[in-house]
């Protein structure tokens, strides 16, 4: 071979490495009861999953979010008996080292972790939440580094009050919270030098049975997402000037009809594709024989969501989990998360189900997954 030949083969080679490493993404899924961490890779060519590392941790968490740059995951710790976070540093997401644990909410008697979040804007705080028992608190905690450092704030929402989830207005000057408890959804200014929040108001859920659980925020700043674990729907708010909810009367159903949201479901989240072009939502069955549902929305350019696109039953009930998280790199790919078999599996807005994972690690997984690319 000469020169020249040799030279296109290695460019070559390098072109179609480089097509391939584009093709494959990956994700972090958390756990409830086992203390692992998995890597999953999903290649987008094949449509298929596979796993890459298992990591034994200090605690399972029911939820984990990334800070800004994805170099670091915080989670909860759902078996602890107080409130407890978690912080790992990830840059190697198949070396995933455990940084900090921080215990929290000694105020709040008998509820654990059950939400975590991270501002990516400076100074990079993160807000956590609580459920069962008292969990009227919740708290913010200090990440300068990325680790997670110490507790800035603990703050009250109010008694009876149960924050299941949270999400920023897209500049981050506001914190909304679904008081899945309290039937409320509420908003607080987040300062943006110390990160702490302070109160705004309080509006309460579309209908007495609603319990709004997640939220999703538009980055037009117009709309806030709410997916209603009570009555299985998801529900449209409008936001105004400083930070104020209005919920305007668009609602759409998580489950078929017939089918009784208040005894066999309890309505699990609520995620906006990267682009923005759709809204996914999903439903969890109580009784395992049952089986819960994903669902679609075609958004408007200004956010508002414009018809729903389908609304199909999941292969599993989804136990505690059928959470869904949106993909980094294409609005029509999502995965979904189910704890009643332990699997995660990826979702198409077009065709439906792509791929599925069964990660059978003795009864903790799936909890939510996280897309690091
Ligand atoms: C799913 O998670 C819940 C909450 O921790 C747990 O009680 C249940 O056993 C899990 N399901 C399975 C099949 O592991």
């Amino acid at each position: 071979m000469g020169y020249l030949q040799i030279f296109l083969t290695l460019t070559l080679f390098s072109v179609i490495a480089f097509t391939a490493e584009a093709t494959k993404h990956r994700l972090i899924v958390g756990t409830f009861s086992t203390n692992f961490l998995y890597t999953v890779e999903y290649d987008d060519d094949y449509e298929a999953l596979s796993l890459v590392a298992k990591t034994q941790v200090p605690a399972a968490s029911s939820w984990i979010s990334l800070n800004e740059d994805s170099t670091k995951l915080y989670g909860t710790d759902w078996n602890a008996e107080i409130p407890t976070f978690v912080s790992y540093d990830i840059s190697d997401p198949t070396n995933i080292k455990h940084e900090a644990t921080i215990e929290a909410g000694s105020d709040c008697a008998g509820s654990k972790s059950v939400f975590v979040t991270a501002r990516r804007t400076a100074p990079y705080t993160v807000y956590g939440n609580y459920y069962y028992g008292d969990a009227r608190c919740s708290t913010v905690l200090s990440a300068g580094s990325g680790a997670l450092s110490g507790i800035l704030q603990e703050y009250d929402y109010a008694p009876g009050s149960a924050v299941h989830g949270t999400a920023f207005s897209p500049d981050e000057r506001f914190l909304f919270s679904a008081d899945t408890k309290g039937n409320s959804i509420w908003t607080h200014a987040v300062d943006s030098v110390s990160g702490t929040v302070s109160l705004v108001g309080r509006v309460p859920g579309p209908s007495a049975d609603a319990h709004p659980r997640h939220l999703a925020a538009h980055s037009g700043g117009r709309y806030l997402y709410a997916v209603l674990e009570g009555s299985s729907q998801v529900a449209q708010y409008e936001v105004y000037g400083a930070g104020a909810l209005v919920y305007d009367g668009v609602v759409y159903p998580l489950l078929s009809e017939g089918a009784d949201a208040a005894v066999d479901f309890w309505a699990d989240e609520v995620a906006l594709s990267v682009g923005e072009r759709y809204l996914w939502a999903t439903n969890r069955a109580y009784d395992e024989q049952k089986k819960g549902y994903i669902s679609a929305f075609e958004l408007e350019p200004s956010g508002a969501i414009a018809r729903q696109l389908f609304l199909l039953p999941t292969s599993t009930s989804g136990g505690f989990a059928n959470s869904v998280a949106a993909s980094r790199f294409d609005d029509a790919i999502v995965a979904l998360t189910d704890n009643s078999t332990g699997l995660v599996q990826i979702w198409h807005v077009d065709t439906g189900l792509v791929a599925s994972l069964d990660l059978d690690d003795g009864g903790g997984c799936c909890a939510n997954a996280v897309w690091l690319d």
